[in-house]
């Protein structure tokens, strides 16, 4: 779905996004391929196998898919604004045959799937989303009791790294493409700490690395860092 997106005008309109997307665009928007599509199942693995998954801003659907093949007896449901990829999802699901998946539209702050999942993981999305306390709030509704949220944030070193970007563009970059789809974190609006997800939570999120052990992991996440909050 294109021109309706509710994502927009608070950040880029997601829908169009996806349905347009040449490789470069898909390449920067898959963030979860490059490392969360390792992490988080092994996350699972450590803190016991999920029955139900959801993934929440899922894009490309690459760790909604990498979930639904390590736990192929759990019930795995991708949520994602954007109409459009959500129908690519659907289409490879169909081509390869992967039962235990479906994809949904869900959209945050006020995400509601009107049922609880043993993990919800958010990851690089959230940095789209104004309204962040309200969208904390009801990833952590959708979280059964003893489950988990898994998420990724852009923190002040994420901003001022975006900030930099902007100031001096390479020139691969399209500053006014990148200025629309990145302006809510450099102004400073869906920015979040430790203590943000704790005011909004009432309960402090943890570090990923002290379930996962991957040290080599961790440049990355300096930026955007990956924390769960048990429940
Ligand atoms: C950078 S992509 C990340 C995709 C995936 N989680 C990953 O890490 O590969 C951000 C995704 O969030 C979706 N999105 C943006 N705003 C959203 C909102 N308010 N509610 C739900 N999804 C949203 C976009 O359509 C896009 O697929």
């Amino acid at each position: 779905m294109t021109g309706d997106d509710p994502t927009h005008p608070e950040t880029i309109d997601w829908g169009a996004f996806w349905a347009d997307a040449d490789d470069e665009d898909r390449e920067s928007a898959n963030a979860a391929a490059h490392h969360a599509v390792d992490l988080v199942p092994a996350f699972a693995a450590e803190r016991g196998a999920p029955a139900t998954v959801a993934d929440v801003g899922c894009g490309g659907g690459a760790l909604t898919f990498a979930l639904a093949d390590r736990y192929s007896d759990a019930e795995v449901v991708g949520y994602d604004a954007a109409a459009s990829v959500l129908s690519e999802s659907r289409e490879r699901a169909a081509e390869q045959d992967a039962s235990n998946v479906a994809f949904e539209r869900g959209v945050l702050p006020d995400f509601d799937p009107g049922r609880q999942f043993d993990l919800v993981a958010c990851c690089h999305t959230l940095e789209y989303v104004a309204d962040s306390e309200t969208a904390l709030r009801s990833l952590y509704d959708a979280v059964a009791p003893g489950g988990d949220l898994v998420l990724t944030y852009t923190n002040d070193l994420g901003r001022a790294h975006y900030g930099r970007v902007l100031d001096d563009p390479p020139e691969e970059v399209d500053p006014q493409r990148y200025a629309e789809r990145f302006g809510l974190v450099v102004d400073g609006e869906s920015t979040l700490s430790y203590d943000a997800i704790h005011d909004a939570l009432d309960t402090w999120p943890r570090s990923f690395w002290a379930v996962v052990d991957k040290p080599e992991e961790r440049w990355m996440w300096r930026n955007h860092p990956l924390v769960w909050v048990p429940k």
